[in-house]
């Protein structure tokens, strides 16, 4: 089946007794057991949920996985799949990811014992160089990251990955399922921020993880279990209310972000724009292999600071906000916001400078976005 068709069916397939097309809310915290030793399927809902297995299954069929295990929110989600590692273990990471991950790894993980190396995971002589045999358990991308648009080769991550036996997993936070599938590319994990495109009214928190084999998803469902960040049944809802719409969303989103970012790359105030849609992006060759799309974020230096607080001050219609992956466009400024997180020298080492702002690119109408970007250049 299609993924358009897919999405559209998201949870369709799951109320066989009253035939509901929108799946229903299951507001309960426990279920009645029939008998001592019996059970509907559902006990109780940290466990299972109905509305948000329904959501689950709908994940695990989007990203072609084993299994998927809804969060509270993406951070959540990544606590969860990090819960995998003994303390001592190492863990390679691309070196340039969000800034709340990087708060995770170095302000709770590194106080559990896990080691972490923040490399550029593009370059496979540099992932060979930081492997520590027998310590190095897994390795974490984003492709593209946030907010830099770096790309890494999932295959190559993947083969990588097999070869040493650890763990691969993949952030398809701005991509999605509609363009990129990691594990259909040999990815063990793959984690997102449910609260970005999936959501995508800028109005629900989630977090997913999807798993490729049977021994993760027993795992993860294990830690969830356990821990207890699930989502909600009715935010469970919303998010499947949500995801029949994502494909036209990112469609739209998609041809109002390759407008923009041609039109930025062009504007004299703008001396560079991070976009994997260009050609002349050093990571376009493997995006186009293993993507179908390029999602709406565009990052861009403007030619000084005072440019950049400008932009952000005077746009009207672009709403300054942090966060991305919506119907509406927002506007983030990465050094302050999203990345404060991370040490001045780690964000200059990755380019993010007091010119940089991210842009995340909305369904608005395209004229409305450009004219709104121009007074603001201004
Ligand atoms: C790439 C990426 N991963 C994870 C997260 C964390 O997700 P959440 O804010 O839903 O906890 C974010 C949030 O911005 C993100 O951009």
């Amino acid at each position: 089946m299609n993924i358009d068709t897919l999405l559209v069916r998201s949870g369709m397939l799951h109320d066989s007794k009253t035939g509901a097309i929108s799946m229903p809310i299951y507001q309960s915290a426990t279920f009645a057991h029939p008998e001592i030793g019996m059970s509907t399927g559902f006990d109780y809902s940290r466990t299972s949920n109905p509305t948000r297995k329904a959501l689950e299954d709908t994940m695990a069929l989007l990203e072609k996985g084993d299994k998927g295990f809804a969060f509270s929110s993406g951070m959540a989600a990544l606590t969860a799949v990090f819960m995998l590692f003994p303390a001592g273990s190492h863990i390679l990471v691309s070196d340039d990811i969000y800034g709340g991950t990087y708060r995770l790894f170095e302000v709770i993980y590194k106080t559990l014992g896990l080691q972490f190396s923040y490399i550029d995971t593009s370059n496979i002589e540099t992932i060979e160089k930081n492997f520590k045999p027998g310590i190095t358990k897994a390795i974490f991308v984003e492709t593209p990251t946030n907010p830099m648009m770096k790309i890494t080769d999932l295959r190559l991550i993947s083969t990588f990955a097999q070869e040493k036996g650890i763990i691969s997993i993949a952030d398809n936070t701005f991509m999605t399922p509609c363009f990129q599938r990691p594990i259909e590319l040999g990815i063990n994990i793959v984690a997102h921020s449910g609260t970005k495109y999936l959501s995508g009214h800028n109005d629900t928190l989630s977090g997913f993880v999807i798993t490729d084999s049977p021994q993760l998803s027993e795992k993860i469902g294990m830690i969830q279990n356990t821990t207890g960040g699930v989502l909600a049944p009715f935010d469970s809802w919303l998010m499947l209310r949500s995801l029949k719409t994502l494909s036209i969303r990112m469609k739209k989103i998609e041809e109002n972000a390759h407008t923009i970012a041609s039109y930025l790359d062009s504007h004299t105030a703008v001396t560079q724009v991070f976009y994997p849609g260009f050609k002349n992006h050093p990571g376009y060759t493997i995006h186009t292999s293993q993507s179908s799309g390029n999602g709406g974020i565009i990052s861009f230096y403007t030619d000084n600071y005072q440019r950049a607080f400008d932009v952000i001050r005077k746009v009207s219609i672009i709403t300054f906000a942090e966060s991305l992956g919506g119907v509406e466009s927002l506007i983030t400024y990465p050094k302050t916001q999203t990345h404060a997180a991370i040490p001045e020298k780690i964000q200059l080492r990755s380019g993010i400078t007091d010119c940089l702002v991210r842009l995340s690119v909305g369904i608005e109408d395209i004229h409305d976005l450009i004219n709104d970007l121009n007074q603001a250049l201004s």
